[in-house]
């Protein structure tokens, strides 16, 4: 388990997110691999771009596993980083759910209980998420928990690698609440 100062678990409705620990890297990587949803998704992962996960000190970081409460099955994950420059202070939240967790509002409840945990606990006034432009479902959870349509940001993300060996840039749509906002 990561020694800062966030805590081990958090809990929703519908879901129980716990936290990521060093140890959980390879098992993250393998729930990650196993979902062609999500590998058309999610940005390409390797096991150094997970370091942050091993290193305690990564306090502006967290990574939890996104459970169905009372089932210890891990379904998907979800992230929180920030912005500490204290002028533009604000945090951003991540998730992948596979398929077995998807299309059962746990989307919806995890984003909603880490975006509480932020502003509540963490004191953001401020979160943002990125999804692709074409992500509607995402697009729906997140406007469910009080994210707002900022704009689109052209040839944001780095796709996957397509079978002729290439990767383009897609267009992600930039969403951010207000504390107030937060459902
Ligand atoms: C996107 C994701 C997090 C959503 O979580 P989820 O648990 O599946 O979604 P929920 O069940 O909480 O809610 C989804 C909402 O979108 C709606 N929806 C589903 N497919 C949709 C579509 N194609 N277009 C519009 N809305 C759609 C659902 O009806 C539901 O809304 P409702 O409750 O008003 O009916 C999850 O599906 C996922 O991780 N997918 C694969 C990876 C991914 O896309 N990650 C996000 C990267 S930004």
């Amino acid at each position: 388990m990561a020694t800062d100062h966030h805590p081990a678990t958090l809990r929703g409705e519908l879901v129980e997110l716990v936290r990521v620990g060093p140890d959980d890297v390879p098992a993250l990587l393998e729930l990650w691999a196993s979902s062609p949803d999500v590998l058309s998704r999610w940005p390409v992962w390797k096991h150094d771009d997970l370091a942050w996960i091993t290193d305690a000190a990564e306090a502006d970081r967290s990574g939890w596993w996104i459970t169905a409460a009372g089932d210890p099955q891990r379904l998907g994950f979800i992230q929180h980083y920030e912005e500490t420059d204290p002028e533009y202070r604000h945090g951003g939240i991540d998730i992948f759910l596979v398929e077995a967790g998807q299309g059962r509002g746990l989307g919806t409840d995890a984003v909603r209980t880490l975006a509480r945990y932020l502003v509540h606990e963490v004191g953001h006034h401020r979160l943002i998420i990125d999804p692709a432009v074409d992500n509607e479902r995402a697009i729906r959870c997140y406007e469910k928990v009080g994210f707002r349509r900022v704009g689109v940001m052209r040839e944001y993300e780095r796709g996957p690698v397509g079978e002729d060996g290439t990767a383009v840039f897609h267009d992600g749509l930039l969403m951010d609440l207000l504390a107030r906002e937060l459902t």
